[in-house]
């Protein structure tokens, strides 16, 4: 959580880290879990489909880690530039971003019909076993991963605004 005294101008690595892998295996399983229905048929689904659902079970323990760090890891100071009100619409927005990616991960097991092998090395047991449940969070996933895209887009392009008209502290939080 921010507080008034924090001093840093970018957060501390392991912030960063966290930041940075679970935004590669998120960007990386949407664009993959659409491409899927392209390859469905062919002898390569099968692969990415099980390295989709490995990833998204690593990325689980990750963002709980991540989410847990927060109360945690040393406060970053906002730029003078950033109101009040604009603060706490960026919190607001961190807190329905964190929010819709578990909401990703779990009903991505959740719909599970069959049991997988994480990597194609450890044995994974679908978590329910009804059909009729396993379609209701298929639909949550669905329009969970639809939301997740928005966020994501609406969050890299305040980024790349800021950065481009003078402000490129906000990125340099991150790197
Ligand atoms: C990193 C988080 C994840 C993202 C961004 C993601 C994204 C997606 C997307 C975009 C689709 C296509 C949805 C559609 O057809 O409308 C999909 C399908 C699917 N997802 Fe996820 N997903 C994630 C995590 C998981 C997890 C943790 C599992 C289960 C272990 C999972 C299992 C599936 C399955 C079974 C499908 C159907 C296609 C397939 O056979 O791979 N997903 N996912």
């Amino acid at each position: 959580m921010q507080s008034h005294s924090a001093t840093a101008l970018r957060y501390d690595r392991f912030t960063r880290i966290l930041h940075w892998v679970v935004a590669t295996v998120i960007i990386y399983a949407m664009c993959m879990g659409y491409i899927l229905h392209a390859l469905e048929g062919t002898r390569w689904f099968t692969f990415f489909s099980v390295l989709n659902m490995s990833l998204g079970t690593i990325a689980t323990p990750i963002m709980l880690v991540r989410f847990a760090w927060r109360f945690f890891r040393p406060s970053v100071a906002w730029p003078d530039s950033i109101s009040q009100r604009k603060k706490q619409m960026v919190v607001f927005i961190h807190e329905v971003f964190y929010l819709t990616i578990m909401v990703v991960l779990v009903s991505g097991f959740l719909m599970l019909q069959k049991d997988y092998h994480l990597f194609g090395l450890l044995p994974v047991t679908r978590p329910i076993d009804v059909p009729v449940i396993n379609h209701f969070f298929f639909v949550i996933h669905r329009y969970s991963c639809i939301l997740l895209g928005a966020i994501l887009v609406m969050h890299v392009a305040a980024v790349l605004k800021y950065t481009f008209s003078g402000k490129p502290e906000i990125l340099r939080r991150m790197l």
